[in-house]
């Protein structure tokens, strides 16, 4: 293990569970000390005491700016600074066309999903800027290539992305990094959760795998490794960067995906 994070402060939303504590853990093997932001205090409370003073939880509602600038303005009093932002903390249901979405999900989805990267590179932009620091948003391939079922939660990772190129743009002679990574699908609680609610459960471990053309789906610590790079000095110059961690998915079709059994318009 390298110490390409040392001695970097960083702020992980979303870091009790599923990726983001793969991050947090992954930024402290590295050399960094993390505040580790969710609404999930026991689940966060307890990464944080098992991990030790190199962290520390921090109640947090990304959907929310008062409780947002309240996890930043912890973070630097008791570090000093801020260096990195990893706006990971998102949720994927419901699953659902625009048709069968009511305007609260609607709501839901954009607030915790896009509002939440948007209050974040607000807020921690000013300690960024001192630290010449860097933001990773944990987006998603649903954001790239679109998903059945998911407009509005693609539209909120597309939007993601859209926002990650254009602050690029406004960041980068300050000296501030902006990048995205997306994951086609990572074993986490969200992932069995929109499992449970698929149209028939059957298969889908099989239809996880084979979406990825390296085979498998992954674990979260995968999408760390690639976390805690983007993040150290060795991509410096990598900016604006919409990154899919997606083992592949994204390449080409698969042979032995299922088809449809007739052209609707045949
Ligand atoms: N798992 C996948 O297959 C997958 C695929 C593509 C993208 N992603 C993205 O990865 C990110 C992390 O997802 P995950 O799969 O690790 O999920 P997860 O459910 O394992 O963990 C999400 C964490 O975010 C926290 N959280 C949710 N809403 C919050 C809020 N309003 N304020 C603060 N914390 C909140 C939860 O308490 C939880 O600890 C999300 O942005 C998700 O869209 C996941």
């Amino acid at each position: 293990m390298t110490s390409r994070l040392h001695p970097k402060i960083a702020l992980v939303t979303g870091g009790a569970a599923g990726i983001g504590a793969a991050i947090v853990r992954r930024f402290v093997a590295e050399g960094a000390r993390v505040l580790v932001g969710d609404r999930d205090q026991p689940r966060g409370a307890a990464l944080c005491a098992e991990l030790g003073d190199a962290t520390c939880f921090h109640g947090l509602d990304v959907a929310d700016a008062e409780s947002f600038a309240g996890a930043i303005a912890t973070a630097v009093a008791r570090w000093g600074r801020l260096d990195i932002l990893v706006n990971n903390a998102g949720i994927a249901l419901p699953a659902a066309t625009v048709q069968d979405t009511s305007l609260e999900q609607f709501e839901e989805l954009v607030n915790v999903n896009l509002r939440s990267v948007f209050l974040g590179c607000k807020l921690a932009y000013p300690h960024l800027k001192a630290s010449h620091g860097c933001v990773l948003n944990v987006s998603s391939m649903a954001g790239v290539t679109g998903q059945e079922r998911h407009a509005i939660y693609g539209a909120t990772k597309g939007a993601i992305n859209a926002l990650t190129k254009c602050t690029a743009v406004d960041w980068g002679r300050e000296g501030i990094r902006i990048n995205a990574l997306c994951p086609a699908g990572v074993w986490t609680d969200t992932l069995r959760q929109w499992i449970k609610v698929q149209p028939d459960p059957t298969g889908i471990d099989a239809y996880l795998n084979r979406i990825h053309a390296l085979g498998y789906c992954p674990e979260p610590d995968e999408l760390a490794t690639v976390a805690a790079f983007l993040c150290s000095s060795e991509a410096k110059f990598l900016t604006g960067y919409v990154m899919p961690v997606s083992g592949g998915s994204e390449c080409g079709y698969n042979v032995h995906a299922p088809t449809r059994l007739a052209d609707p318009h045949s």
